[in-house]
């Protein structure tokens, strides 16, 4: 192929609330092909439903982007995972494994539906001010954001009143563009205030996440900068994603008003339904789970050979229509999809029973509270997160 004919990825949207429609093509046409990346590499894309769970489910397809041939999604990505403490999402087992188990019984679904009075003290509390705060106001700052940081600080042992400090850290690693400096200087600032914090509770144990993990270490299972990259991932994890869902979530509903009827005044199932509906429509991780073969392994009738780098596209995947009939179609009556918005096989989203818990009680809340909720701008003044290594919209300015 010359690189005339080889795509780029990512490739521009058309429209922010779909994947491109390059990406439909290619998944009609050539559902396994080379795509060239920021580095001039060029690497294999992965876009058919089927083609994408097997490869996540092999395990000859590594996530350690350390190893040659890995297809980093940025300069600053690669900077951020070739220069700092790695955690087990860039792992393979057996160390995965190892670490991951230990966090299983904290996100387990029985475990994470204690934090329902939580949850929904929180909502009320941020509805509660928004309605007493400015009308029209950010719905991103006022309420997508700070609902899943308080619940993660919470069950981390994070100090919320830090928020605004780790929140910024957090948008500078996300962000596709930011320079070495800044990457280093937020991964070593979170890392560094992390650190303490690990050290803090490891003398003085409290009754949250952090202080379990920190046990492990006089018991030798874990070291400290194990336990501090852990916290990382899961605090970096656990708010920018389900903050964005929100958001994006409630502009993709609002645009859709028979769709955000059916959350507003549906039962317990079709909210679950609508909150599994979003997840797959609006993928916000959107940037492709990367791997790197171990070996030669073929997907979909293409050899794809050890040291290849694979992009595997859950966006493209979510919208496939062997998997999904009208898959461009909002239907919150869809019911349980099997999509593949928190990945699939080893590294399968661990935080996805919190993260459907907040939504769930998220969207209904504030649609009941404020039926009148709109969007004060058009869609053109809307600041998509494209340069963000997970989507949505940087402001959602509302009226109620
Ligand atoms: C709507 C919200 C969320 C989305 C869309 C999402 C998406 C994902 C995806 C796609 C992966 C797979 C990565 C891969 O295959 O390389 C993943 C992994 C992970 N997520 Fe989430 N996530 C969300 C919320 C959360 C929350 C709330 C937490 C923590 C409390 C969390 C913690 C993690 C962790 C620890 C992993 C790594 C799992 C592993 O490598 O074994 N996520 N997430």
């Amino acid at each position: 192929m010359t690189t005339t004919e080889t795509p780029s990825y990512p490739m521009a949207r058309q429209c922010p609330f779909s994947p491109p429609d390059e990406m439909r093509e290619i998944r009609e046409s050539e559902p396994v092909t080379r795509a060239r990346i920021w580095d001039g590499s060029t690497p294999w894309l992965v876009t058919r439903y089927s083609d994408v769970r097997a490869v996540l489910a092999d395990q000859r397809f590594s996530s350690d982007p350390f190893r040659a041939g890995y297809p980093h999604a940025a300069p600053s990505r690669k900077i951020r995972q070739t220069r700092m403490r790695p955690s087990f999402i860039m792992m393979d087992d057996p160390e995965h494994a190892r670490l991951r188990r230990m966090l299983i019984g904290e996100f387990t679904v029985k475990r994470t539906e204690k934090l329902l009075p939580l949850v929904e003290q929180a909502i009320a509390d941020l509805l509660d001010a928004m309605e007493a705060g400015e009308n029209p106001t950010d719905l991103v700052q006022a309420f997508a954001l700070p609902l899943p940081s308080l619940v993660i600080c919470h069950l981390l042992g994070v100090p919320y009143s830090d928020h605004a400090f780790f929140q910024e850290q957090s948008h500078a690693l996300l962000d596709l563009t930011a320079g070495e400096e800044a990457v280093i200087a937020a991964s070593d600032a979170l890392m560094g205030y992390l650190d303490r914090l690990v050290d803090d509770r490891r003398r003085s144990p409290q009754d949250d996440l952090i202080s379990r993990l920190a046990a492990r270490i006089d018991t030798g299972e874990l070291e400290v900068d194990d336990v501090s990259s852990m916290a990382f991932l899961l605090l970096v994890a656990g708010h920018e994603t389900t903050a964005n869902m929100i958001g994006l979530g409630t502009l993709t509903l609002l645009r859709h008003p028979d769709q955000a009827a059916l959350v507003r005044e549906g039962d317990d199932a079709t909210v679950r339904s609508a909150v599994e509906e979003l997840l797959r429509m609006l993928t916000i991780t959107h940037i492709g789970r990367r791997r790197v073969a171990t070996e030669d392994v073929e997907v979909g009738g293409t050899v794809i050979r050890e040291g290849e780098g694979v992009i595997v596209a859950a966006e493209a995947a979510n919208r496939d229509p062997e998997k999904y009939p009208e898959p461009d179609e909002l239907d919150v009556t869809r019911g349980t999809n099997q999509h593949v918005a928190f990945g699939f096989g080893i590294h399968q989203c661990l935080g996805q029973p919190l993260a459907r818990l907040e939504l769930r009680i998220a969207y209904p809340a504030l649609l009941r509270r404020f039926p009148d909720l709109r969007v004060t701008v058009p869609d053109e003044q809307i600041r998509f997160r494209e340069q963000m290594a997970v989507y949505g919209v940087h402001e959602l300015p509302v009226a109620f």
